[in-house]
């Protein structure tokens, strides 16, 4: 067998020849997994040979990334809000613009106080978790469609010990029993029926945009990304419901999609609220929209 300098350089040259981008760094990523190790661990022993079975191992992962599997899945980790989450197939990846979400609430809210905080389409838990873990006082209700999803959110939850002040609920945002049922389970929880602070990143692309992903993206969870409608249904059900479920002066912070942003406009002010902002994210695009009850 060779030494890791010999086969980080063929797999780099490798995934160039098939168009992986940054392919240096991904043959070193993957490696590292394979070997168990840190990522500065292989730039320091580039001179130590793998075994048979590592080299194997490595071969396998570097096929599935030439086929464009996403790195996060291969790694199983995406980092989010500077805490490790747990991510699989049935889970969407967080996305570093969502961290957006977390700076927004701190810049609002004072960590001091308690607050329940309820996010819709929670996949890794990636929002909640990361606000929980800054906000030490205050509790949380996580909802998501999928099982599978919640399984691995409630993973990353008792690994960032946090499940004394978190709860996760599978319900589809479509059922029309689903505001009643995650008010009384908050009542539970908290003692209280309404949220202080709603967060979410609901499935948002449009149709045209889903004929055009990047071939890593088509190996995530198509629900995560697509309503099946128009992109908006999310917000039609929830803005009309905000008074129902959000306390007196409390916020709703979402991700929208840039290029619906109008629309959703039109939501509120049809529902009567004007107490709304819309953010933009690094690219100067209305990324997050935050409506205050
Ligand atoms: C864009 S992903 C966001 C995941 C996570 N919050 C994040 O930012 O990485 C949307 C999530 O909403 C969930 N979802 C989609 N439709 C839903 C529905 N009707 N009811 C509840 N959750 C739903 C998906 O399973 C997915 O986990």
């Amino acid at each position: 067998m060779e030494t890791i300098k010999y086969y980080l350089n063929e797999k780099t040259k490798l995934l160039k020849k098939n168009f992986v981008s940054l392919p240096r760094l991904e043959a070193r990523l993957l490696l590292s997994k394979i070997l168990n190790k840190s990522l500065n661990w292989t730039y320091l022993n580039l001179e130590k040979k793998i075994t048979k079975k590592q080299f194997e191992n490595y071969e396998k992962i570097i096929k599935k990334k030439i086929k464009r599997f996403p790195t996060a899945y291969l790694l199983e980790n995406k980092e989010f809000y500077s805490l490790n989450f747990k991510v699989n197939k049935n889970t969407l990846i967080p996305r570093p613009e969502t961290e957006a979400i977390v700076d927004e609430i701190k810049k609002n809210l004072n960590k001091k106080n308690f607050f329940s905080f309820l996010d819709l389409g929670t996949g890794t838990g990636c929002i909640l978790l990361s606000i929980l873990k800054e906000f030490k006082k205050s509790v949380g209700i996580g909802t998501d469609i999928h099982l599978k999803t919640l399984n691995v959110a409630k993973l990353n939850c008792k690994k960032n010990n946090l499940t004394s002040r978190t709860k996760f609920i599978n319900l589809d945002w479509n059922n029309k029993f689903f505001l009643r049922k995650i008010k009384k389970i908050n009542k539970k929880f908290t003692g209280f029926k309404k949220f202080n602070v709603i967060v979410s990143n609901p499935p948002y692309l449009l149709k045209n945009e889903m004929k055009t992903l990047s071939p890593e993206v088509k190996f995530e969870p198509v629900q995560a990304l697509y309503d099946n409608k128009d992109g908006l249904s999310f917000y039609k059900i929830i803005i009309p419901n905000l008074n129902f479920i959000l306390s007196k002066n409390g916020y709703f912070y979402s991700e929208i999609n840039p290029k619906n942003y109008k629309k959703i406009e039109n939501i509120c002010k049809k529902n009567n609220f004007f107490n709304f902002k819309f953010i933009n994210d690094l690219s100067k695009k209305k990324r997050f929209i935050l409506i205050r009850n």
